[in-house]
């Protein structure tokens, strides 16, 4: 998986077969307000949250509209590229503003494709790599 994702980007428009997934914005979809209380929801579950009153109602929101991508729960899907929202690592920042900001409008990150840059063996050789670096998990 690692190889493939090096070999082909994600998001990278020129490769037909780059990873695509794509979080939609929320902010044309659902209320300001369950944006705040999802927000507030996926805050609490790294034990971080300003309001508790929002919680319980985030994560009605939650179940609506992020389950199909994030998990029942909020663990991730490799699948689609969501991310687990239960840990610590971060893409965009851990805060409810960078939360809600992803909400609204999403970033969508982009990798490039770097097998025509570097050949196969050099990738193959990175996937190695990167993988000795987490992939015992
Ligand atoms: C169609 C699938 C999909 C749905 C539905 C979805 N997301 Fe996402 N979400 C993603 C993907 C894919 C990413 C990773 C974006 C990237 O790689 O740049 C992401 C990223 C995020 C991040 C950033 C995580 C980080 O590490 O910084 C947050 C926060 C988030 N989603 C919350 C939500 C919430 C809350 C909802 C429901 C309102 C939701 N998502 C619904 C697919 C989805």
């Amino acid at each position: 998986q690692i190889q493939q994702t090096i070999t082909h980007g994600i998001r990278f428009a020129s490769d037909p077969d780059t990873r695509l997934s794509e979080m939609p914005a929320f902010g044309d979809i659902i209320t300001a307000d369950q944006i705040a209380q999802v927000s507030a929801y996926v805050a609490s579950l790294s034990g971080k949250v300003r309001d508790a009153s929002l919680i319980q109602p985030g994560a009605k929101v939650f179940a609506e509209d992020c389950v199909a991508c994030h998990g029942d729960n909020a663990k991730g899907n490799r699948e689609f590229g969501a991310p687990d929202l239960t840990d610590a690592i971060w893409l965009y920042g851990s805060g409810e503003t960078a939360i809600a900001a992803q909400v609204r409008a999403p970033k969508q990150g982009v990798m490039p494709a770097w097998v025509g840059r570097l050949g196969e063996i050099k990738v193959k050789e990175l996937a190695v790599y990167v993988h000795s670096l987490g992939g015992g998990e």
